[in-house]
């Protein structure tokens, strides 16, 4: 192969993957912050529909990963891919929705920590729908 067509072919490869498609690059530190952090605090927010917190260790907890969640929402908006919209909107709406899990955990209020982790839960989807997992 000359060097031309494995420049082109290197090019081609790079236009069809679908992380270009989907559209502006993505910080390399999304992925790590993703992992470490808001996979596992959500998870424990996530946990409270199927049973609510147990005792005040339990509802601490809650409140802690909730407002590790606020916190990931902050970083995810300073790392916000030039002019994108979708991304703002989403990072903003992880961060009002942890809020209010915090809120009302503090509160012990059950149903509305179960209202905001749901609420919570369709702001993940609503980003991951246009800025797809890179291999
Ligand atoms: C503002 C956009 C945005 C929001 C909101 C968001 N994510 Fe992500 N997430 C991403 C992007 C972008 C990737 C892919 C990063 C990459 O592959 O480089 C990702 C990847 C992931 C991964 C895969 C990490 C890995 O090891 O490959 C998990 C798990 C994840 N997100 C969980 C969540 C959960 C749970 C929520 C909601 C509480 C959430 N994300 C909200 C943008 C977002």
């Amino acid at each position: 192969m000359t060097h031309v067509t494995r420049l082109c072919c290197a090019l081609l490869a790079l236009i069809l993957s679908p992380a270009v498609v989907a559209g502006p690059a993505v910080s390399p530190k999304v992925k790590p912050l993703m992992a470490n952090t808001v996979g596992p605090a959500s998870e424990a927010v996530f946990a409270v529909a199927r049973a609510a917190p147990a005792d005040d260790e339990a509802w601490l907890a809650v409140e802690k990963h909730a407002l590790t969640l606020v916190s990931a929402g902050k970083t995810l908006k300073k790392l916000t891919p030039a002019a994108d919209a979708v991304w703002r909107r989403q990072a903003g709406l992880l961060m009002e929705n942890a809020t209010a899990a915090a809120k009302a955990a503090k509160a012990r209020d059950a149903a509305g920590l179960n209202a905001a982790s749901e609420a919570g839960f369709n702001t993940c989807a609503g980003c991951h729908q246009t800025h797809p997992v890179n291999p």
